[in-house]
């Protein structure tokens, strides 16, 4: 199998393992336990952050950022194609009662301009809701891993100082867009009031996210861990794997990009017609079928008779995430496959040349 359809797919190396069973532990809730205390003050200083909190899962980091932020009532400005609108929209309403202001953006990337078209389009007399937090994603994953421009980010993050806004940054594949982009870590530390980053997409570890930010907001995002049932006892079996990831498995995150880059050419090489195919930037490859009279779930579950599996993203995308459990010489059967399911399944394209041979 070429299991493409996310890269929360890795498992634990035998290394990780060994990193997971020697780590000193005691109880999180009395701030005792020693792996756990380690990989927050390490994050801390790697983003150049007061402070940061373990917590299970990159949602419960994004929605303990907002907690944090927002008052219920307030509207956070968003692009609409972001983890917090497509899956997180629901828990923002229910759990900090906030709304959410989406942006159709070309490309994924917010700016100051296109955050203050979204705020004007309302009133904002202070009889009604006022926009305080802006959130950023980086890398992007529905716009095929999108390495969000540095300068992109500062520009929002000098329009946020004016406009009085906070800014999350939705790290959870930070490390993809650091080594994409040779920007180091405490660059996004200075763009952002709070940013999260996941240890289980990509770099192998079971578990995991962290949130940093200020002294202050991380006490209080402390509070709503235990509120929302995440606070741990003995986590720092599980923080030793996040440590372990960031020390073996965040350089070699190249290689996961370069495999999306092989797969991204041998698709375009064999040119297709009809399909859409997003710049790839570092570990996902989305290709849209809606010229197409085929629906991305049949396009997968074709792909999945020759073993390789991706993921329908919406009715017209597939997406295919590399990854370190990936083989990096299977671009060409993945390649293939796709081709070979748009040319049995698309019956109009008989005998053009794409589906030749
Ligand atoms: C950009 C982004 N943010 C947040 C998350 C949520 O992470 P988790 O599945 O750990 O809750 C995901 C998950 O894929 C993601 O892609």
């Amino acid at each position: 199998m070429i299991d493409l359809r996310s890269d929360t797919l890795t498992v634990p190396s035998s290394g990780m393992l060994r990193a997971m069973g020697r780590a000193a532990v005691g109880d999180d809730n009395f701030r005792e336990d020693t792996a756990t205390n380690e990989l927050e003050e390490h994050c801390a200083f790697l983003f150049g952050k007061e402070a940061s909190l373990f917590t299970p899962t990159g949602t419960m980091s994004n929605q303990l950022a907002l907690r944090v932020h927002t008052r219920p009532g307030d509207e956070v400005v968003l692009d609409e194609a972001s983890h917090f609108n497509t899956y997180e929209s629901a828990p923002s309403a229910d759990l900090a009662g906030v709304s959410l202001n989406t942006v159709r953006t070309v490309d994924g990337v917010l700016t100051a301009e296109n955050i203050t078209d979204a705020v004007d389009a309302k009133s904002r007399d202070p009889r009604y809701s006022q926009t305080t937090m802006i959130a950023l994603e980086n890398t992007i994953n529905y716009r095929a891993g999108r390495v969000v421009p540095l300068v992109a980010l500062q520009d929002v993050w000098r329009f946020s100082r004016k406009k009085n806004m906070r800014v999350h940054l939705d790290g959870a594949r930070l490390f993809n867009a650091m080594i994409a982009s040779g920007t180091p870590a405490h660059e996004y530390g200075g763009i952002s009031d709070t940013l999260s980053v996941c240890f289980a997409k990509g770099l192998g570890a079971p578990f995991g996210s962290i949130l940093a930010g200020s002294r202050d907001e991380i006490e209080e995002a402390r509070y709503y861990r235990k509120s929302y049932g995440g606070a741990m006892h003995q986590s720092g079996h599980l923080a030793a794997a996040a440590l372990y990831a960031l020390e073996n498995n965040v350089s070699r995150l190249d290689e996961d990009h370069a495999l999306a880059r092989r797969i991204f050419d041998l698709v375009q090489q064999a040119d297709i017609d009809g399909i859409a195919i997003d710049e790839v930037q570092s570990n996902i490859v989305i290709i849209d079928l809606s010229a197409l009279a085929i629906s991305a779930e049949a396009v997968v579950s074709r792909m999945s008779e020759d073993g390789v599996l991706g993921m329908a993203i919406s009715r017209h995308r597939v997406r295919f995430v590399t990854h370190l459990g990936v083989q990096p010489e299977s671009s060409g059967v993945v390649a293939e496959s796709f081709r070979t399911a748009v040319c049995e399944l698309d019956v109009t394209r008989k005998g053009k040349l794409s589906c030749v041979g």
